[in-house]
């Protein structure tokens, strides 16, 4: 499982339902979703390694402006695949048909996040939802149950 983030941009442009065709077209499943606005605490929280940053100021302006949706995605190799549909941060570097090549007009309003790794998964996905929430897909069965897999 990973932890993806349609950022404030992307829910006023109107791209929530392309991004998220485009993780389901990889065989992704959406396993919790949801809206929130972050606060300047949330952002210093979620992202704690970038508050010493300079670009951290723009950064929270940015993402408390608006809504953003909070996604966990289910799958194999989950983390690695939503990273590649992302694209790299920064767009100017990021490869065509990628989220943020097709979307993000700068690296600040970059469009998505993406957890960068197993641990930070696990890390982002407890930040921002409570277990219960969250529901596992058999595959076999396509059948949802409510079980969180860290
Ligand atoms: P994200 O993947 O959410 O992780 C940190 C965010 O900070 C990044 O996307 C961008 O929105 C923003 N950012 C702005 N400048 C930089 C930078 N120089 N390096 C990394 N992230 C940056």
């Amino acid at each position: 499982m990973t932890f993806a983030m349609i950022k404030p941009n992307g829910v006023a442009s109107g791209l929530v339902g392309r991004i998220i065709e485009r993780y389901e077209s990889a065989r992704l499943s959406v396993c919790a979703i949801k809206m929130h606005q972050m606060t300047s605490a949330d952002a210093r929280g979620f992202y704690a390694e970038h508050v010493e940053k300079p670009f951290f100021g723009e950064l929270e302006e940015y993402m408390t402006k608006g809504p953003s949706v909070m996604l966990v995605l289910g799958g194999e190799n989950a983390v690695a695949k939503v990273r590649a549909i992302n694209g790299a941060t920064n767009p100017a570097k990021s490869e065509p048909g990628t989220i943020r090549h097709d979307f993000a007009p700068s690296m600040t309003e970059n469009v998505v996040h993406s957890s960068d790794g197993v641990e930070s998964a696990a890390r982002e996905i407890a930040f921002w939802f409570e277990k219960e929430n969250i529901y596992a897909y058999d595959a076999a069965s396509q059948k949802a149950c409510c079980v969180m897999a860290k």
